[in-house]
């Protein structure tokens, strides 16, 4: 019998999981709770929400699941993984406490101070007027005002002005912007630099990298527009160099996997640690305690090994005996949006041209709903197509070229993914 996996989530990053365990041999069913119509092709879509826990915990006794694999933010605060293993359920994922390193950037931010984890000097708030004050007290210069919780990868304002810095702390701690989650605000300096996007395994005690992506997170090209999940993402990111790669695991990979197991809840899961790369080195912009979205798109299709074994060893403390592989080939995704997101935008019009895509060519669906034997679109990202090819540049030229057949009313996609890589 092979194992029956669970994953959480209803993005392109979850069909790219489940796509990619349902290449082992040894995995029997994949499970997604609540999936979305990419995942419905090739796996079971469960209904609970991502927040649902015990609806999740209910549906993954029900199924028999003896795997979870975490790949997405909402449920692991909220306890998912401590509940799913008081079942008795494997899991690859970190426990709410771990979790506390995105959900938490109050939290994490002491945390990075006590480990000297290099980041942006910058402090929390849940006070008003202490904010206020504090933001007089700093020179002039660009700003970040963060909202301490999740917040669906919106809730870190640019600030390029004191008075932008005000409304968005207004915003957030007055008028409750993000809920509870910006109860608690981190206020912090700008660093410049570019960013990267870090990925790895951990087991608790050791941490395997994957390859770096690129992601882009304006809205629009040449880095305007609005913050948004993501654009689009290639990998590998250019500028890295073994150097760097290992001033990163020194610096702010192997202290989190130390300063956690130090500290009492040891960080399994897979970490996604967002990095800016500055003239002092790099520095940490934010952990996430998951997999990136758009990244595991373009990261997922170059894991030449099995993704299921992977995480198992590394749910049961056994990742430093893995071999974990991966293809020199360069990929590039292109995430299709609805014109509109990340702000208002509307849903329901027929998507055409899927039966058109390249049979290497990967579209992984997201904002997609199933209706009249075909598919229209339900929300702000509709689907991310992406491609591998010999050079980034063929990459580049295979996935514009499958991503211009995806049409639909006010679609919209960046022009320039991977453009600074070719
Ligand atoms: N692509 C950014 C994120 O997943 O947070």
């Amino acid at each position: 019998m092979g194992a029956r996996v669970l994953l959480v989530g209803q993005g392109g990053r979850e069909h790219a999981t489940a796509w990619k365990l349902l290449q082992s041999p040894r995995v029997e069913h994949v499970f997604v709770a609540p999936g979305n119509s990419g995942t419905a092709l090739i796996a079971t879509n469960l209904p609970p929400r991502t927040t649902d826990i015990e609806g999740i915990v209910a549906a993954a006794k029900q199924h028999r699941i003896d795997f979870y694999l975490a790949c997405s933010d909402d449920p692991q605060p909220l306890g998912l993984v401590d509940r799913l293993q008081a079942e008795g359920i494997l899991c690859y994922g970190p426990s709410a406490a771990a979790a506390r390193i995105e959900a938490n950037k109050s939290w994490a931010k002491g945390f990075m101070s006590r480990h000297r984890i290099p980041t942006a000097d910058g402090r929390a708030f849940d006070d008003y007027a202490a904010a206020c004050t504090y933001l007089e007290s700093l020179p002039p210069g660009k700003l970040w005002v963060k909202a301490s919780g999740l917040a669906a990868g919106k809730g870190a304002v640019g600030c390029e002005t004191r008075s932008e810095a005000l409304s968005a702390i207004k915003e957030m701690l007055v008028d409750h912007q993000f809920g509870t989650s910006s109860d608690t605000i981190v206020i912090e300096r700008d660093m410049p630099g570019w960013e990267t996007s870090c990925h790895a395994f951990c087991d608790g005690k050791t941490a395997v990298l994957w390859p770096f992506s690129t992601d882009y997170k304006r809205s629009l090209d040449g880095g305007e527009g609005l913050n948004t999940g993501g654009m689009g993402a290639y990998s590998p990111s250019a500028g890295i160099s073994d150097t760097l790669i290992g001033d990163i695991r020194r610096l702010v990979v192997d202290p989190v996997i130390a300063g956690m197991a130090a500290e009492g809840h040891p960080y399994n899961g897979t970490l996604y640690p967002g990095i800016m790369v500055t003239a002092e080195g790099p520095k940490i912009v934010e952990y996430n305690a998951r997999q990136g979205d758009p990244e595991s798109q373009v990261l997922l299709p170059r894991l030449k090994s099995d993704l299921y074994e992977v995480t198992r060893a590394a749910a049961r403390g056994g990742l430093a005996s893995m071999e974990v592989r991966w293809s020199s080939r360069p990929s590039v995704g292109i995430v299709v949006a609805s014109r509109g997101y990340p702000e208002s935008f509307e849903t329901g019009f027929t998507i055409r041209g899927l039966d058109a895509i390249d049979r290497d060519v990967l579209v992984f669906h997201a904002g997609m709903k199933s209706a009249g034997g075909g598919f229209v679109t339900s929300g702000g990202r509709v689907c991310t197509v992406v491609a591998m090819g010999d050079t980034m540049e063929e990459a580049r030229a295979i996935a514009y070229d499958n991503a211009r057949r995806i049409t639909f009313e006010n679609a919209y996609y960046r022009t320039d993914i991977a453009l600074e890589a070719v």
